[in-house]
């Protein structure tokens, strides 16, 4: 039995497995409708909650599927509806929840609730997005690179924008899978643990970062646990951060550009940009199906 909370714990072979097996998962559904149930239900008699402080689409709705295709049972929670919301601690709640329960997915606002739940559970927690990291987004993200382009070890990769929880889960990628990454965005915004991170590259112009890019990515300035003041402060300071076509042009011929979506256009993106890539955006949304699903069957591995 094992947690997914964060990309920094696991071993690069084992990252890769998750991702081979992933494959195969995607490839056994060539052709059949997602209704269906896979061939070998390797979630069989699973109940998995799925717990959700902050809103979601993506998350939410792959994992359903994907558990369901998988032959196990979901049950989706709002924490408002749970008595997190009211008083009680999330240890108390991790060892209830553990005598109803195969796995928890949960989405917080404040990653310690993952550490507390990971703890104090005896069965799988997986981070479907805190206020640090997004592991499950860049396992997808690096899955759909690869299918696409091949290895993305020794490539470029230029995270753009606001060093956030998903910037942040980029960096524990570079280290384990040995890709470049260079961020390039406001100073003033590199979250600690980033600036704590023993290997990261910053480049403050946009123009100089995508040099030689095979990969650029961009999120929202603002994410979900982000206040009023500080998406105030982001939406003045980011604006020559902006993905423009001229900004694209400088990369590679061929590089890609991703975005975990929701999009804000014209502002972390132009509109015309961002319909330009959306087939890739969309791989990207497909693929969190497929790569969540390995990373269920090797929780329980
Ligand atoms: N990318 C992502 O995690 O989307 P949701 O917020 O819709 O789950
Ligand atoms: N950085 C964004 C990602 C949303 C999927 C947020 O945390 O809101």
């Amino acid at each position: 039995m094992k947690n997914f909370i964060d990309i920094e714990d696991i071993d690069s072979n084992q990252l890769k497995k998750i991702m081979a097996f992933s494959a195969r998962l995607k490839a056994e559904r060539i052709n059949i409708s997602k209704g269906t149930k896979d061939f070998k239900k390797y979630l069989t008699n699973k109940v998995v909650a799925l717990l959700f402080k902050k809103p979601s689409t993506r998350t939410r709705f792959s994992f359903e599927v994907g558990i369901f295709q998988m032959g196990g049972q979901t049950l989706t929670v709002s924490s408002n509806e749970m008595q997190i919301s009211n008083f009680e601690s999330m240890s108390d709640t991790a060892r209830v929840l553990s005598q109803y329960l195969d796995m928890v997915v949960l989405r917080t606002d404040n990653h310690s609730d993952l550490i507390d739940l990971a703890n104090y559970s005896s069965i799988p927690i997986i981070n479907g997005l805190s206020d640090k990291s997004h592991p499950c987004q860049v396992l997808s993200d690096i899955f759909t690179f690869e299918e696409i382009v091949g290895s993305i070890e020794g490539k470029k990769v230029v995270w753009l924008g606001d060093s956030n929880n998903v910037c942040n889960s980029y960096i524990q990628a570079s280290n384990k899978l040995n890709f470049e990454l260079v961020i390039s965005g406001p100073k003033e915004f590199l979250s600690s643990e980033i600036k704590s991170s023993p290997k990261y590259q910053y480049e403050m112009h946009p123009e100089q970062a995508l040099q030689n890019a095979d990969l650029i990515v961009t999120d929202t300035w603002y994410s979900m646990h982000h206040t009023k003041e500080e998406r105030k402060l982001r939406q003045e300071i980011m604006q020559k951060y902006t993905l423009t076509h001229d900004l694209v042009n400088i990369s590679k011929k061929n590089c890609l550009v991703f975005h975990c979506m929701p999009i804000y256009r014209n502002n972390e993106i132009m509109s015309d940009v961002a319909d330009k890539f959306f087939e890739i955006f969309l791989k990207q949304a497909e693929n969190r199906l497929h790569v969540q699903k390995g990373i269920m069957k090797w929780c329980f591995s």
